[in-house]
């Protein structure tokens, strides 16, 4: 098991328990990038997300009912501009995550959190007052940071690709410290020095906080497998096999060191009635009705040019980023998206976080379709 704090263990909160998000269902379904205005469909409909507290309060809500596990937000903190300023209005992920906690019953919400912007004691207590506030539902996704813009604006100095990953192992050591059993401790790590550290209360119920990252690259895949107990990764769009393998390796590469890691996956869901209806949606929304100066203005921050990558590929990009910043598309009517879904499950994954265009319109469809075929289907339990 990923290190337990044993001393005070209750194991009634085993840190399996928070693997499994408190559920028996096999496959985890969450709501990705609420915290944030339009979500993430780069769309210039006017039903798209206002990503505003009364709306994410009253999602988290019907989420909590419904039995969904999680909800993901994105940390960011300059949007994208365009016509709609893409995901330039934004809530907080911590101090989201403490009032949807408070808010809910069964709901895991994470923060997510850019270690080179956060003091790590700051930090951990944060995360440990989130989690006392949710009883043991607060999940912590960390990121290093890739917008050159945002760190601007804090006036810090990116580091080269690499070591943003060496200063974010010192950064959870040390948050894994504050949170652990020691009364008074130095860290002396490679770029964080502390002294005398006292860090009191400790997380709920003797355990830790999820912990989840979603490096793509070698460094923050291994990253991933040394530290977190959910790898998000980006699954096939054209094969459930190969799914299945990329899953499988990391599953594979953690266990060779001892850990236990749970493979996830995003996406965007388009569900509508009948298979036209979604995709005339889809199309509506992230074609005829894209915030295409948006799209431009992340990929040029991601150098994603036709000058860097080709035409046709450049072509591919800029319609996948319009859908929600890439991830595996599901349009449908219920049946093919329960489908698509149970595939992913039995492709070995552990969850999905999606987003819809309006989550919160579009959540009850979903939760009274397509949860009841997943339950016929096996692979999430019978709603209590
Ligand atoms: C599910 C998911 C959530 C992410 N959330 C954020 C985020 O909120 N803020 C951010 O700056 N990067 C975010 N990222 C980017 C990753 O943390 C990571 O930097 C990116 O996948 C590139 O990988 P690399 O850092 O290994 O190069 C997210 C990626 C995924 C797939």
């Amino acid at each position: 098991m990923n290190d337990v704090i044993s001393a005070t263990s209750d194991p009634r909160y085993a840190m399996r328990d928070r693997m499994a998000m408190y559920t028996g269902n096999s496959l985890k379904i969450g709501l990705f990038g609420a915290n944030c205005s339009s979500g993430r469909a780069v769309t210039m409909v006017p039903e798209r997300w206002t990503g505003n507290w009364e709306d994410n309060l009253a999602l988290a809500r019907i989420a909590d009912d419904a039995g969904i596990e999680f909800m993901l937000p994105v940390g960011r903190w300059k949007g994208y501009g365009g016509d709609t300023d893409y995901m330039g209005t934004t809530l907080e992920t911590i101090t989201w995550a403490t009032g949807l906690l408070a808010s809910t019953k069964r709901l895991i919400v994470f923060g997510t959190v850019h270690a080179p912007l956060f003091h790590p004691l700051i930090a951990a207590k944060q995360f440990v007052t989130a989690d006392q506030v949710g009883e043991g539902r607060f999940g912590l996704n960390i990121v290093v940071g890739w917008n050159e813009d945002e760190f601007q604006m804090f006036g810090v100095t990116q580091r080269e690709h690499d070591a943003r990953y060496d200063y974010a192992q010192d950064w959870i050591d040390a948050v894994k410290m504050a949170w652990g059993p020691e009364q008074d401790f130095d860290f002396d790590g490679q770029f964080i020095k502390l002294k005398k550290v006292r860090a009191k209360p400790k997380p709920f119920g003797g355990t830790r906080p999820l912990i989840m990252n979603a490096g793509a690259s070698a460094t923050g895949r291994a990253f991933a497998i040394r530290n977190c107990d959910a790898f998000f990764t980006q699954a096939s769009r054209t094969s459930m096999a190969e799914t299945a393998k990329i899953v499988q390796s990391a599953k594979d590469d953690a266990r060779s060191q001892g850990r236990e890691l749970d493979v996830y996956a995003v996406g965007v869901v388009t569900c509508k009635p009948t298979q036209k209806e979604a995709e005339e949606y889809y199309h509506y929304c992230t074609i005829d009705n894209a915030d295409w100066s948006a799209v431009d203005g992340i990929l040029g921050k991601k150098n994603i040019s036709p000058a860097t990558v080709g035409e046709e590929e450049f072509r591919r990009q800029r319609h996948h980023y319009a859908h929600g910043l890439g991830g595996l598309l599901m349009v449908g009517d219920p049946d093919q998206i329960a489908k698509q879904l149970a595939e992913l499950s039995q492709a070995g994954l552990r969850g999905i976080g999606f987003s819809f265009v309006n989550y919160l319109k579009e959540l009850p469809y979903f939760c009274d379709e397509v949860l009841p075929r997943l339950e016929r289907m096996g692979v999430r339990e019978k709603r209590r």
